[in-house]
């Protein structure tokens, strides 16, 4: 049973209508759930910038490193914001393979993201779960029975903000959620954030925000000094902040295929 249930939204809800970047997302990294509406706009989006697709492969890579990485120093419970379509290997799924024991509570605010995480996220004997909510209301997470069912806030968690602040606007506050999350964590939790950059591609993301523009989210592209801001109170483990293929890659990435990748990525830890 998963938490979806407890939500109580029908599919009627699930806007076909107008291109959802979680199914835009889908569709750059290959899967099939996704309809019509999402695959025109993110077919729009390759053709101004093919290297999306490199770039959410990429994205990807790196979430699977930074949660081995973390279940390796020992944690055992993750919070998963901005979970996505399933995409194998989820995130319990690397985990749950290094620690069977790992929690992990997912969290999105797309209903789409729900129909699908009931089969493939919350299947692994209660050590999963999902909900919907939104990051923007950090205190509807933090306050969620399935965060009180999974997480044990004296213990440390891996706070996982892969490729979904970029939908926050700045006057929305990223750093104020981020802020927020961070204060319920004890010391020695850890932050995963990826964000995307237009440091890389300047000249086709005005086309790109277009697109992105007639989504359900935005598209809000920063800077290095602003991603990196975003981990205030945190320690950034080496390398620090980097192009995602940069951090901690199992063999050295070949430099062209670096440049055209735009996603910052790290872990950090709590101080
Ligand atoms: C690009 S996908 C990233 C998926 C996964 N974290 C990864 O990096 O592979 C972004 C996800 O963030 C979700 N999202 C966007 N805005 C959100 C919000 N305000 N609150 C919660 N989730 C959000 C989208 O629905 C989508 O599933």
């Amino acid at each position: 049973m998963t938490d979806r249930t407890d939500q109580g939204f029908t599919a009627e809800e699930i806007d076909t209508s107008r291109p959802h970047p979680a199914r835009m997302y889908d569709f750059y990294l290959g899967g099939r759930d996704n309809y019509e509406v999402d695959r025109e706009a993110a077919q729009r989006v390759i053709d101004f910038l093919p290297d999306i697709i490199p770039a959410a492969r990429a994205n990807r890579d790196f979430l699977q490193r930074a949660v081995r990485y973390l279940t390796g120093t020992g944690i055992r419970q993750i919070i998963d914001i901005g979970t996505g379509i399933p995409t194998s290997p989820n995130t319990h799924e690397i985990a749950q393979a290094e620690a069977p024991d790992v929690r992990v509570a997912y969290v999105d605010n797309d209903p789409i993201v729900a129909t699908h995480a009931g089969a493939r996220l919350t299947g692994s004997g209660g050590n999963t779960g999902f909900f919907l909510a939104d990051v923007r209301k950090p205190e509807s997470i933090l306050e969620h029975p399935t965060i009180g069912r999974l997480i044990d806030f004296d213990q440390p968690v891996a706070l996982m903000l892969v490729a979904v602040l970029h939908f926050i606007k700045d006057e929305e506050d990223p750093a104020g959620i981020v802020a927020a999350l961070r204060d319920a964590l004890p010391a020695g939790s850890h932050l995963v954030l990826s964000h995307a950059t237009a440091d890389f591609h300047a000249a086709s993301l005005p086309e790109v925000f277009k697109v992105y523009n007639k989504a359900t989210a935005t598209l809000n592209t920063r800077p290095y000094d602003e991603v990196v801001a975003l981990f205030d109170g945190f320690e950034l483990l080496d390398p620090g902040l980097v192009q995602v293929p940069l951090w901690r890659p199992a063999t050295p990435p070949d430099p062209d295929e670096v440049k055209r990748i735009g996603f910052y990525g790290a872990v950090a830890r709590k101080k």
